[in-house]
């Protein structure tokens, strides 16, 4: 049940790492990416880098997609990839799968966006909530960043309190009250102090963060003590995604930062942008057995569209949220709305995935094979004797250089970045669509996929040694 995967090898060789390695893969990446190279010229004319978002631009530049189907992707010069980015782990069914284009098709000819509401909304709803038992009540909205942003103004509403609790490397988006101390660090490791991680997000906000270390019991529990009475809320990402490097959080931590919250009446809320639906249908708390009193969701529940959700106790939701006849009492209850949210297309999409993962059970397959890709990377590394890690929990992974272990934010800071850009690059190179991000299996990933991308990591690895 508690498949959680940290798997890794002695350091055995101290690696080098070279300019000249980067370049061996760069020049192999730049001769088949042409068009792609010449679409980023065009495109950073009018887009910021090229791309509608940091996270795409992914050095020296992104590769442009022409489309995508089922574990694959093809970029606009016509290369082939094996996906491993899988939307940024949306598509656990794949990419476009049959039954979502088809109910999403059939939805299109009734209307797109209505701004009213419409039964898809309503039958997602009450499947959320049948199968997440922390949720009574949800609320869809467009993005993750939006999920956090709501959940935690609901919790702050209900606790009257404007302070958070949230972990180090934890990530919640791109809202300011959360892009703190998610990609950066400050303060000693026993004295943790808040860190804007963007320009542009101003000094007040963290002043009303309290930055938890995570997987630390004894830290967690004597800081949130200490700040009991000013918290509105403490928010922790089950599985540490993106800001740490698809790291689980210990069981017995969740479960004491669960027991410190109830005994103090902190509203604790789960980030599972990341999570929900991938980990199992009930998602972190189904899969860790703890269960917060907010939930956020993404991701996987679009089907493919963009989509964000917050949800949990009908208490503090019903009182929070539902507007009550007449005026809305908004110095009691929260505002929250949005143009798109709830929009039929999203709402059909996420019906059709989350119908099929009730139907089909995918989770034993999807974690066995995840399970042998991590296994066979790691003999890999060990017979380039690489220190090389693997983390992640059902089929989420990420592959890690120059470190042991990594539980928080301060080690993950310590991992050869330059060596990981190095291997992604080398795998884009050779037809494998990864980065330095979480990576994500789906339904559609076969065996034959698996050793695909286990014999180009080996030539990889073997290339990379060969560049020194
Ligand atoms: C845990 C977590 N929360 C929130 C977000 C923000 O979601 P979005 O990019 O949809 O705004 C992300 C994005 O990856 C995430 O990983």
């Amino acid at each position: 049940m508690f498949n959680f995967v940290q798997k890794r090898f002695k350091v055995l060789r101290i690696w080098k790492i070279g300019v000249q390695s980067v370049t061996g893969f760069e020049e192999q990446y730049r001769a088949r990416t042409q068009k792609s190279f010449n679409m980023f010229q065009e495109a950073s004319k009018y887009l910021p880098g090229g791309v509608a978002g940091n996270g795409k631009f992914i050095e020296p530049y992104p590769i442009y997609v022409r489309n995508a189907r089922g574990a694959r992707l093809w970029d606009i010069d016509g290369y082939e990839y094996t996906d491993l980015l899988m939307g940024a782990g949306v598509h656990i069914l794949g990419h476009s799968p049959k039954v979502v284009l088809d109910a999403v098709k059939k939805q299109m000819e009734k209307g797109i966006h209505y701004y009213m509401p419409a039964e898809a909304e309503v039958k997602l709803g009450k499947k959320v909530c049948q199968l997440m038992s922390a949720i009574d009540m949800v609320r869809f909205v467009n993005t993750g960043t939006e999920s956090t942003q709501m959940a935690l103004r609901t919790a702050r509403a209900y606790r009257k309190k404007d302070r958070i609790g949230k972990f180090e490397g934890n990530f919640h988006g791109q809202h300011d009250s959360v892009l703190i101390s998610a990609l950066s660090t400050a303060g000693e490791p026993n004295n943790l102090l808040p860190s804007i991680d963007s320009a542009g997000i101003p000094k007040a906000f963290a002043q009303d963060v309290l930055i938890l270390p995570y997987n630390d019991i004894d830290g967690t529990l004597s800081s949130i003590r200490k700040d009991a009475k000013d918290l509105g809320a403490v928010i922790v990402e089950p599985v540490s995604a993106f800001g740490l490097g698809s790291i689980p959080a210990d069981k017995e931590f969740l479960k004491a930062v669960r027991e410190i919250t109830i005994e103090n009446d902190i509203p604790l809320i789960f980030d599972e942008v990341v999570t929900n639906f991938r980990l199992a249908l009930g998602g972190a708390a189904e899969f860790f057995g703890v269960k917060p009193d907010l939930v956020c969701l993404g991701k996987i529940l679009g089907g493919g569209f963009a989509i964000g959700g917050y949800g949990g106790r009908k208490d503090i939701m019903d009182k929070m949220v539902t507007p009550k006849t007449g005026l809305w009492d908004l110095k009691e209850q929260i505002f929250q709305s949005g143009c798109f949210s709830g929009n039929p297309i999203t709402m059909t999409a996420g019906l059709v995935v989350l119908d099929e993962l009730e139907k089909k059970n995918i989770y034993p397959r999807l974690n066995s094979i995840t399970e042998k890709l991590q296994d066979g990377l790691i003999e890999i590394g060990e017979q380039f004797e690489y220190d090389m890690l693997v983390t992640g929990v059902s089929s989420i992974l990420q592959i890690h250089f120059g470190i042991k272990d990594i539980r928080n934010k301060r080690d993950a800071m310590k991992a050869n970045k330059a060596m990981a850009k190095t291997f992604h690059l080398g795998l884009r190179a050779k037809g494998i669509m990864a980065s330095a991000h979480p990576l994500f299996l789906s339904t559609e990933h076969t065996e034959k996929d698996v050793n695909h991308i286990l014999e180009v990591t080996e030539i990889v690895l073997k290339e990379m040694q060969s560049f020194n």
